[in-house]
């Protein structure tokens, strides 16, 4: 079943900043450096340390990626907050890491709390892929419609990228989104799909593994071997 329906979340007293839709640079940069609740920026290394370590499902996700990725590179897109990358780097100091994002305070920020990370400025919709043996799209997918998505695929056409979804479609999430959609300051804040739907992305660029990220359903995307005639 190939199903996509709107996310929509109520962001409280921060609806003001994000907005009736979270979507482009400036407003995901109001809510991670204006705002005070969970998706905002800690102010200092201390906070951003202090919030790592009492985040055990982004410990685990972070385990859960180094069994698959082991000593690779990675390149990370739309970290955000970048929690799971910093658990990357905890659990094996040793890699080169680059962490990435399209909101430019956000940007600063990162690179200020994390000065021991190469943090860069990435758009996914025009840039192309960094140099990194492997690329993460850790819960992005929100952000990507299909027509964009599938555009992001052919500029990684050439490169292994791990997609780990923010979640699956089904009928709870539907009943979820229902319900929220209704609300008076309920903001649109993405996209949610099915199985179907993410696997029709890649099916064009890439041969695709199913795995498991801790909580998180997954996929490793091998670029597809062309034949040679
Ligand atoms: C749902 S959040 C996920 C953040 C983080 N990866 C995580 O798992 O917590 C999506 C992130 O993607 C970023 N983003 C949205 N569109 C993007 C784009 N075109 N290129 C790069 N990053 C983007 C947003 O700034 C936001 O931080």
């Amino acid at each position: 079943m190939r199903l996509v329906i709107p996310h929509w979340f109520d962001f409280g007293v921060d609806r003001r900043l994000v907005g009736p839709a979270l979507a482009g640079p400036e407003r995901w940069d109001a809510l991670r450096v204006r705002s005070h609740g969970v998706f905002a920026l800690p102010p200092d290394r201390t906070e951003l340390d202090r919030r790592a370590d009492a985040d055990q499902t982004a410990r685990a996700r972070a385990e859960a990626l180094t069994m698959h990725i082991g000593a690779q590179s990675v390149a990370s897109y739309g970290v955000g907050a970048a929690v799971t990358e910093l658990w990357l780097a905890r659990l094996h100091p040793g890699r080169r890491l680059i962490v990435t994002e399209f909101a430019p305070e956000t940007v600063e920020r990162l690179a200020a709390l994390l000065p021991e990370f190469d943090v860069r400025r990435h758009d996914l919709r025009s840039d192309g892929p960094l140099d990194a043996d492997l690329h993460l799209f850790h819960r992005i997918d929100t952000e990507l419609d299909a027509s964009t998505f599938r555009d992001v695929l052919q500029h990684f056409a050439p490169v292994r990228v791990l997609v780990v979804a923010t979640e699956l479609l089904g009928p709870r999430a539907v009943a979820r989104e229902l319900r929220t959609r209704v609300r008076p300051g309920a903001t649109r804040a993405g996209l949610v799909r099915s199985r179907g739907a993410f696997e029709a992305l890649w099916r064009p660029t890439h041969e695709a593994r199913r795995l498991r990220v801790a909580d998180l359903e997954a996929w490793l995307l091998e670029p597809r071997r062309l034949g040679c005639g």
